[in-house]
C-alpha cells in the first residue's frame, strides 16, 4: 500500500549562503526522498528561510535596507542554489508567512491553555545606547577562565569554557560597543520541566537513531530526576518576528516559530495542491512525518518540537534523523586554506551538481558520524565510478547498435547478469530506505563491475569486426544485454543522479524510470535514440581554482561573512577576534635576494625564504627608504598567505609588514637573535 509521507529538511537561516556544509542534509533528504518517489509512496517535501531573529534584523540594518527586503533577497538566492543542485522541494516557503504566524499564535494558545505557558523576571544585558536586550553572543568581553580578550557571551573560542554573559570580564556589546547594564525583563516560558514523562517515552520509542537517544536520555534523565529547565520562548522588542498575543512588545523567540514553520510550508502547499492539512497533522494521523536534521539542532528537535506538538494537539514525528557535519580534506572548513565552498562556487568551477550528489551519498550511511569531502579522492571517485564504470557500459556498446542495427535492440531475458543485477533490487531498496546510500552505491558499483566484465568478454568491439549472421546477431544481443543492464543502473542511481538518469531515459527512448521499472525488459525491436556524450571527468584543475577562489584575503574577510554570524558594528571595529588574528599567517622570511624594479618608482623586488622550496617573490613599497643591497640576508616579517596578487611586474605572492606615519619609514620590522626563516608569528 502507498504511504502518505511528509519530509522536511531543517531551514536554512535567511542571513548566510548555503555551502557544501547545508548540501550534506539537503542532498541526503532529496535521495530519499526521491527513491520514495520511485516507490510509488506519495511524499511532500518541504522547507522554507528561517527569517527571525536579531542576527538577521541587524544584518539588514547593516546593509541598509529592511529585514523584509533582506529575506526576500536570500529566499531567491536560497532557492536558485537548491535548484540547482536538483534539491527538488515540493514546497520551498518562508517562516514570516501568514500560515506560520497563525499557527505559531495557535500553538502558543494551546499551550497556554494547557497550563505550559508561565512568565518570569529575569535580569539580562542590555545595550544602554542601542536599547536593546542583548543575545549571548552580541555581548563579548575577556574570558573569566583564561583572560583571553573579545570573547563570547556564552563560551571562550580560546579555552573552551562555558559560562554566563554575566561572568565575562569587562563585558561590551558587540553591536554598539558599548557597556551593557544589567536590565529586568519579564519572558515567556514553555514549561518544559513538566514535560519529562512524556519525552522520556517518546524518545525512547524508537523516534531517534541510538545515538540520539543515548544523548537525549542523559540530557532528560531517569524517573524522579528532573533535569529539564523550563524554555525561555520570548525575546523583548525590538526584535524580527511574531509578536506574542497580548503580550505588547514581546516577541517568540525564533526556535519557536522555526519548525512551526514546516507546518506552515506544507500548509502553504495544501492550499496550492488542494491536500488535506489536518489529515498530515492531527494528533492520531496516520501519515509519516520525517524531519531531517544536522546533530548540532537535535536539542530542539528532539525535546522542545515533540513536546510543543504533544502539549498543543498535533501528531509528533514519526523519526527525527541527524546527520553529522562536514569535514573538507579531514578539516573544519576553513575561509583561510578556500574549503568554505559556497554552493554557488561549486556550481561556477565544477558546474555539474551531480558530482557531489554522487560523492556525498557515497560517503553517507544514516549514522550520525561527520562525513569527509576529500578533494582528491572526489575527483579519483566520480572519475572512476561514474564515467569509469557506469557510463562506460553505455559508451563502449551503444555505437554498434545505433550503426549496425539502426538503433534496435534484441530482448535480454534470461541473460544471467541482467538476472543478478534485478535480484538486487530489494536490497538496493533496503539501503536506500535506512538512508545507507554508501551501501546502496556499494553494490551498484559492484554489479556495474559485473557488467563490465561481461561486455569486456562478449568484446563487441573483436564480434563487429567478424562476418556473417551469427556474429551479427551475436553482436547485436551483447550490446542489447550491456543496455539492459546500464537501464537497470540507471534506475538504482536514479535518486542520486536525476538528470543525468533523466537524459539516458531519453536516450533509451523509454518512460521514466520508477522501482517497479525493474521488472521491465527492452522488448524486442525497441529503438533507442543516438548516443551522445553524457558526463566528462572531472578536471582537478577546476577543484585547485575552485579553492584558490574560496580563499578569503585580509580584505575579503571584513567583508560580510557567509555564515550566520553577529553583525558587528563600526563602533565594535577596534577589535577583531582571536580568529581574525590568527588567520593571518606571519613568517620569519629571510631575504635572499632585493633588487630595482625597472619602470617602478617605489617598489623594490624581493625574493623571501620562508623555508619553502622556492623563495616567495614580493614587491614591496620599500624604495625610498632602502638600497636593495643592505637587505640581502636579513630577516623580516612577511604575510605568508594573502592571496597572490598580478601586478604590472610580476606575481606578488605576500607582503613584507612595514611601520611608518608623518614621522617617517618604511621601517621594515626585524626578528630578535633566535628567529629563523619560516617560523611562524603569533
Ligand atoms: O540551525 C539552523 O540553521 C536553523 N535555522 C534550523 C532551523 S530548523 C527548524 F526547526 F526550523
Ligand atoms: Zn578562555
Amino acid at each position: 500500500m502507498s504511504r502518505k509521507i511528509l519530509v522536511t529538511s531543517a531551514l536554512p537561516y535567511a542571513n548566510g549562503s548555503i555551502h557544501l556544509g547545508h548540501l550534506v542534509e539537503y542532498i541526503q533528504t532529496d535521495i530519499w526522498v526521491r527513491f520514495q518517489k520511485m516507490q510509488g509512496n506519495t511524499v511532500h517535501y518541504v522547507c522554507a528561510d528561517d527569517t527571525h531573529g536579531t542576527p538577521i534584523m541587524l544584518r539588514a540594518e547593516k546593509e541598509g535596507i529592511t529585514p523584509e527586503a533582506l529575506i526576500a533577497k536570500v529566499h531567491t538566492e536560497h532557492f536558485a542554489d537548491f535548484s540547482e543542485f536538483l534539491v527538488e522541494f515540493d514546497n520551498y516557503y518562508s517562516t514570516n508567512s501568514p500560515e506560520n504566524k497563525a499557527l505559531a499564535s495557535g500553538i502558543y494558545k494551546a499551550l497556554k491553555a494547557n497550563g505550559k505557558i508561565a512568565t518570569k523576571t529575569i535580569e539580562q544585558f542590555y545595550d544602554p545606547v542601542k536599547n536593546m536586550f542583548l543575545p549571548d553572543r552580541f555581548i563579548k568581553g575577556e574570558c573569566p577562565k583564561c583572560h583571553a580578550k573579545d570573547q563570547y557571551g556564552d563560551s571562550c573560542e580560546v579555552c573552551g569554557a562555558t559560562y554566563n554573559p554575566t561572568e565575562l570580564i569587562n563585558p561590551f556589546s558587540a553591536v554598539s560597543g558599548a557597556a551593557p547594564v544589567r536590565k529586568e525583563t519579564e519572558h515567556y516560558f514553555f514549561k518544559l520541566s513538566e514535560c519529562s514523562h512524556f519525552l522520556r517515552g517518546w524518545t525512547r520509542s524508537g523516534t531517534l537513531q541510538q545515538e540520539a537517544a543515548n544523548k537525549m536520555n542523559e540530557w532528560i534523565g531517569e524517573a524522579g530526576e528532573n533535569k529539564l529547565s523550563d524554555w525561555d520562548i520570548s525575546r523583548d522588542a525590538p526584535y524580527f518576528g511574531f509578536e506574542i498575543p497580548d503580550a505588547p512588545d514581546k516577541y517568540f523567540y525564533v526556535w519557536l516559530d522555526a519548525p512551526i514553520g514546516y507546518m506552515a510550508s506544507f500548509k502553504n502547499l495544501c492550499a496550492k495542491n488542494g491536500l488535506d492539512f489536518d489529515e498530515y497533522w492531527k494528533a492520531d494521523s496516520t501519515t509519516e512525518l520525517y524531519h531531517f536534521i544536522g546533530k548540532d539542532i537535535l536539542y530542539f528537535h528532539a525535546l522542545f518540537w515533540p513536546a510543543t506538538l504533544e502539549y498543543s494537539g498535533y501528531r509528533k514525528p514519526t523519526q527525527v534523523f541527524s546527520h553529522g557535519f562536514l569535514t573538507v580534506n579531514g578539516e573544519k572548513m576553513s575561509k583561510s586554506r578556500g574549503t568554505f565552498i559556497t554552493a554557488r562556487s561549486y556550481l561556477d568551477h565544477i558546474k555539474n551538481p551531480e558530482y557531489l550528489r554522487y560523492y556525498y551519498a557515497a560517503k553517507l550511511n544514516g549514522s550520525m558520524e561527520d562525513i569527509d569531502l576529500n578533494l582528491e579522492d572526489f575527483v579519483a571517485r566520480v572519475n572512476s565510478d561514474l564515467v569509469g564504470k557506469y557510463i562506460n557500459i553505455a559508451s563502449r556498446t551503444a555505437g554498434f547498435i545505433n550503426k549496425r542495427f539502426a538503433g534496435k535492440l534484441v530482448s535480454a531475458k534470461s541473460h544471467v547478469v541482467v538476472e543478478t543485477i534485478k535480484a538486487s533490487a530489494p536490497e538496493i531498496a533496503k539501503a536506500y530506505e535506512a538512508r545507507d546510500y554508501s551501501r546502496a552505491l556499494r553494490e551498484i558499483m559492484r554489479l556495474a563491475d559485473l557488467a563490465n566484465a561481461d561486455v569486456a568478454e562478449a568484446a563487441p568491439w573483436v564480434v563487429a569486426k567478424q562476418e556473417g549472421d551469427a556474429a551479427q546477431a551475436k553482436l547485436n544481443a551483447d550490446c542489447s544485454s550491456a543496455l539492459e543492464m546500464f537501464r537497470l543502473l540507471t534506475l538504482y542511481l536514479k535518486p542520486a543522479l536525476p538528470d543525468l538518469a533523466g537524459n539516458i531515459e531519453q536516450f533509451l527512448n523509454i518512460a521514466p524510470l520508477t522501482w517497479a521499472s525493474v521488472n521491465d525488459s527492452f522488448a524486442d525491436g525497441h529503438a533507442i535514440n543516438e548516443y551522445n556524450h553524457l558526463i566528462t571527468r572531472i578536471d582537478p584543475k577546476h577543484i585547485e581554482a575552485m579553492t584558490e577562489a574560496n580563499k578569503e584575503t585580509l580584505q575579503q574577510s571584513v567583508a560580510p561573512t557567509a555564515q550566520p554570524a553577529p553583525a558587528v558594528s563600526e563602533n565594535a571595529g577596534d577589535y577583531i577576534s582571536i580568529d581574525d588574528f590568527t588567520k593571518v599567517d606571519l613568517r620569519i622570511a629571510k631575504i635572499v635576494n632585493a633588487e630595482h624594479v625597472e619602470g617602478a618608482e617605489k617598489l623594490l623586488c624581493l625574493s623571501l625564504d620562508i623555508g619553502e622550496e622556492k623563495p616567495r617573490q614580493v614587491f614591496a613599497g620599500i624604495k625610498s627608504a632602502y638600497d636593495p643591497v643592505t637587505l640581502v640576508g636579513r630577516l623580516t616579517v612577511m604575510v605568508a598567505n594573502l592571496a597572490p596578487r598580478k601586478m604590472k611586474f610580476g606575481m606578488s605572492e605576500g607582503m613584507v609588514l612595514a611601520a611608518s606615519d608623518e614621522r617617517g619609514g618604511p621601517f621594515i620590522l626585524s626578528p630578535d637573535v633566535g628567529a629563523e626563516a619560516g617560523m611562524r608569528v603569533k
